[in-house]
Formats: C-alpha cells, structure tokens, sequence
C-alpha cells in the first residue's frame, strides 16, 4: 500500500528519497512522485508504474534539494495516473498521504466554494489545500497542519514540506504508520523502517494522532493537544542486507528456502529444559492464561489461515473453545464475549487496518487481555496489545506471505504448549512428544524443500489452466485455502480451497477434465475419508496432483500425479506441506510471467480499510 520517504539533510536527499522507495516498493503501488526544494523553488516529478520509471526521469531531468518527500501510491481516489500521483501541491506546501480521507467531498465543497481549484481526483490535493485554508487563521505551518488535522475524518499518514521554511519537513499519523529516522546532522521519515536501512537504525513510532516537526538537528513531536511529547529511540535489529535478494530470482523464492532457517528462528531460545519458555511471549507470568476461557482469533488474508490452522491446535491441545474470524468481519459484528476471554491478532506487518481496528474493539469489549503474534517489532499491533509472540521471520518482501505464514503457524502452536502448560490440560507425555517433533522441524523442512524440481516440471502443466480447486480436511483444510490464496494472488489463475467433504455439495459441478485438483493429503487420521473424496473426482474426469507421505500406497495414472513428501510428525503437517504450495504457486507465476513479488492490484501492508 502507499509509501512514504522524507529526507533533511545537509546533502542532496534525491538519492535517499528514491532508494527509499525502491524499499517500499513491495508494498504494493502504482504510481510514484518527489518533490525536492532547491533555489526557493520545488522540483516535482511523477510518474506511473513502477519507481525505476521515476528515477529514469530524475536521472534526466534532476531534482536537487536539501529537503524533500516523496511516495509510492496505490489508488483509493481517482485512477492511476499522473495527475493523481503525490506530491500535491498548493502554493507553497507540498504533500504526501498514505491513507483515506473521508469526509473529502465536503471538505472540497468548502474549499471550491473559497476559490481553491483542483487538477486531481483524490481526497490528497484536497487535504493540501485545506492546510493551506488554514494558514490564514494561525500563527505558523504547524498550528494550520493541526487545525486542518482536527477537521479531517478518515486515516493518514502525512509528509509535508513549505517553500517558505526549506529547513523542516513536517510529519502526522493518524491510523496509517509513519516512523522517523533518526541521522547525524540529517533526519528522515518513511512507512516503515526498511525504506530507511541504508541511512539509520534509529527509530522512533509516531503514535496516534501525533504531529512532528523535523529539522536536521531535532526532531519534536507533540500530541493532539499541541504538547510536545517525550519519545522512546528503538533500535532495529534489522540491517540494509536484510532486504537483498542474495542468489534468487525472486524475494518470494528467496523466502520460501529460507524456511528452514527463519523457522530455526522462531524456536531460538524458546524451547529450555525441554519447555517452551514464558518469555516466549513477551509481558506473560506462569499463570496468565490459567483461566482463560475463550479465544477469539482475528487477522486477515494469509494471518487468517494461520488462524485457522491454530483453532484446530488450541481446542485439541488447551480444551479451551476457539473462535476465528476475519478482521473485517468481526470489527462490524455485536459480538458475544464470555469471561476470561483472550483475543489474538495474528499479523504479519502489524499494520492492518482492520486486524488493529478489531484489537481496538476488542479493548472495548470485556476481553481479559490480548495478545499479538506479529513479525513487527514496534508496529502498532505490537504497541497496543498486552502481550506478543513475535514470530521472527525476519523482513519478508514478497507481497505474497510465505516465511512469515509458516512462521506463524509455529508460533501458534509454541502458544497452544504455553497456554496447554498453564491450564494442566496437556499430558506430559504428549507435551514431551510435540517437543521433540518441534527440534525436528527445522530439518524436516529443509528436506521437505527438496521437491522443487520435481513440482517445477509439475508446474508446465498448469500453464493455460484458467481454475484450479485445492482439497484437504480437518487441519489440512485451511492449509488447501492459503494453497489456493497463494495460487490465485501471484499466478492470476482463479483457484479455490475447500474442505474435501463439502465438495459434493456444489463445487463437484466444476470438474472435468481441465480442471486440475490439488489434494493435500498427509499420512493422518483423516486420510480414508480424504482417499473417497478423492476417487468422487476422479470419477468426474478431474486431472489429481496429490501431495501424500512418501509410504503412502498410491500410484500415478493418466489422470493422477503423486508428489510424495518425507513423513513427518502429524502436528507439523500443516507447517510442512504449505512449502510444496508454495513452490506450486511459485513456479506456475514465473511460467505465466506474472510480476511474482509485486503481483498486480495487491499490496503487502493492508493500512487502508
Ligand atoms: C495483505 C497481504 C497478505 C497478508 C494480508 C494480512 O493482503 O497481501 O499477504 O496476508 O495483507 O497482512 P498482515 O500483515 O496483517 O499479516
């Protein structure tokens, strides 16, 4: 979704700028801008598609400056084009937004109505304009930026610039991230800190309905009541390396093998004495959840999947009843919270808007706490929950979620042992069995990703598919979904999950012969059931890649392709046969020649609603 970069420096920023939002740019976009100032003047380029477009035309044409701001957009508000790119300008401020502005149809009533014009469609250049109505009634940039802010309903995240003051670049949030970079004798501003690696790993999170006002030598923020405000410096413990593509193609290809090591990192130092630690979860005692009575999940996209994976663990291993929903479900619904309840987000980025919003309704409602599993150490999930488990996945790039998924659902299921541990409702035996199997892990993902050559063959035969169905039961079933998310959001083929046994119920009516089907089918209690749905489609002509235990008795046929997976312990099943998914819907992205890390229309950080 849209990003954002701002510079001050005693140095040319161009360069910053621009590298900035190479960073941002597997957030997903479709146009981008910069705005410097140099000589008393702004020098203001916009281009659409991808930002080497942009930085090809600042290459030819400069855009010097010791100050400056620029974004990547992903259109709400008027279509993708020049026009409606950012920066927007009125007079001399300059603007950038990451967010909605709501009520910007009477805002540009009013500002039509007091002689301002407009040259885009979008909600920004209305926003800037209304800064600009206000300067008349304060006393500086700053006191307009607020009073414009207080008139504003929507969610922002806001960089600007005034050719009257080249020495600050001022900075707002409001339900859209925005952090600040802190230099030597130099400052910055963007969406997130990877955009800033090349330059600082000194941070500081502007919370809500905070402003700031940056020059090279300070940084001040203040709150909505205009009261300078004392922030906290984090460090990140991310370096610019962090997001290099090494040996791969692709981020997403890079990501997917880095599995076994990113999932190594997610149990460092969380499993001692044969238990897995409370500090595991950061703010959690030994008897935090010993009363908890019901969980509600919430997250959206692939977090949801994982969600659902951890609904099938919790009741199994906690006995404590379980609910999962998507974020944009639950944050319009009356929901019905019992005692002692514990609600979990699950997010990647820490930053969507409806998961946040949720967690938020949540605080209201009378749940008993709430915890955070998120890969985003000071992201806005993380800051506003009681606890989290962070999944350490490392920075993942590649719009669609693969390392951090897998990360997740590990994380879950260290959660569903602490929560199992507290609440005596584990044997010791099994707990002892779950332990072992997790060592293992790492190991057996590394083998489970030597079948890449075999489903990269496989793949040439998904080219020219138009539809695809994926089939698994019980806890394979969301497993069969994220199969189909992943399919569909990077190689445009329309693919869809379902649970084996609902099939005859509708969806049967789709198989012939040009349909394939994907069957994950680990050795497990559910598997005869698995094996009758199966021979269903079968008899309706369907094309079978069935992902199966390599013990298992199945042959390839005409209609049938065996891909057999090393065993592995049932509990880690649905960690393990998500990588074959992964590589499916890899290869048959790159055969198709879709854009695979930046697929169209989507973006990575979901801020808007
Ligand atoms: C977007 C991304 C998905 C992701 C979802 C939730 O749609 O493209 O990959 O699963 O947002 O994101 P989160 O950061 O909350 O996990």
């Amino acid at each position: 979704m849209c990003g954002i970069v701002g510079a001050i420096a005693q140095r040319n920023v161009s360069e910053i700028l621009l590298e900035g939002l190479s960073r941002l740019e597997y957030r997903g976009y479709d146009s981008a801008g910069i705005c410097t100032i140099a000589g008393n003047k702004f020098s203001c380029i916009k281009t659409t598609g991808k930002v080497k477009v942009l930085k090809d035309e600042v290459n030819l044409v400069g855009c010097p400056g010791l100050i400056g701001i620029a974004h990547t957009r992903w259109a709400t508000h008027g279509v993708p084009s020049k026009e409606n790119a950012h920066p927007h300008i009125c007079d001399h401020l300059a603007l950038v937004h990451n967010g909605i502005i709501e009520n910007f149809q009477e805002l540009k009533q009013e500002l039509i109505a007091a002689g301002y014009s407009f040259k885009s469609q979008t909600d920004t250049e209305v926003l800037v304009c209304l800064i600009h109505s206000m300067l008349k009634k304060s006393s500086s940039v700053l006191d307009a930026f607020k009073l414009a802010l207080a008139r504003v309903k929507g969610s922002y995240g806001l960089a600007l610039v005034d050719l009257n003051d080249p020495d600050t670049l001022y900075a707002a949030r409001s339900g859209s991230p925005l952090i600040i970079g802190l230099g030597i004798g130099e400052n910055f501003i963007a969406s997130d800190t990877l955009a800033l690696l090349p330059v600082t790993r000194r941070f500081i999170y502007l919370e809500e309905n905070e402003i700031a006002a940056i020059t090279t030598r300070a940084v001040r923020v203040f709150d909505l009541n205009g009261c300078e405000v004392d922030k906290k410096i984090i460090e990140s413990d991310l370096d610019a390396e962090s997001i290099s593509k090494g040996e791969y193609r692709h981020y997403m290809q890079k990501e997917i093998f880095e599995q076994p090591t990113s999932l190594q990192n997610t149990l460092i130092g969380r499993i001692i004495d044969d238990k897995i630690s409370n500090e595991t979860v950061v703010g959690i005692d030994d008897n935090t959840f010993k009363d908890t009575n019901f969980i509600q999940i919430v997250a959206c996209g692939t977090s949801y999947h994982a969600g659902m994976v951890a609904r099938y663990w919790f009741e199994e291993l906690t006995g404590v009843a379980t609910n999962v929903e998507i974020a944009s479900e639950y944050r319009y619904r009356k929901a019905v919270v019992p005692d002692n309840a514990l609600f979990v987000t699950i997010s990647q980025s820490g930053e969507t808007a409806d998961t946040l919003a949720s967690l938020r309704l949540a605080k209201e409602q009378k749940f008993k706490n709430s915890l955070s599993i998120c890969n985003v150490n000071g992201s806005s999930l993380v800051r506003e929950s009681d606890y989290t488990l962070f999944t350490k996945a490392g920075a993942e790039i590649g719009v669609a979620s693969t390392k951090a998924f897998t990360a997740q659902l590990l994380s879950l299921l260290l959660l569903a042992l602490i929560i199992a541990k507290q609440k005596q409702a584990i044997t010791e035996e099994k707990y002892k069995e779950i332990i072992t199997s997790l060592r293992a892990l790492p190991a057996l993902c590394q083998d489970f990703l030597s079948c890449d050559k075999q489903i990269a063959a496989l793949s040439e035969q998904f080219s020219g598919k138009h539809h695809c169905l994926f089939l698994g039961r019980g806890v394979m079933y969301p497993i069969a979904l994220e199969g189909a998310l992943k399919l569909k959001e990077i190689s445009y083929i329309h693919a869809e999950g379902y649970a084996a046994g609902e099939l005859k119920h509708g969806p049967i009516a789709l198989i012939d012969n040009e349909m394939p089907v994907v069957v994950v089918a680990p050795d497990n209690a559910l598997m005869d059931k698995l094996v009758s749905n199966v021979e269903e489609v079968r008899a309706r002509g369907a094309q079978l890649y069935i992902f199966v235990d390599n013990k298992a008795q199945l042959k390839n046929d005409k209609q049938t392709q065996k891909v057999a997976l090393p065993s592995c312990p049932e509990i880690l099943q649905p960690i393990l046969y998500t990588i074959p998914l992964q590589l499916l819907a890899y290869y048959c992205a790159v055969i198709n020649g879709t854009d695979v890390d930046q697929p169209r229309n989507l973006a990575k950080s979901v801020t808007v609603e």
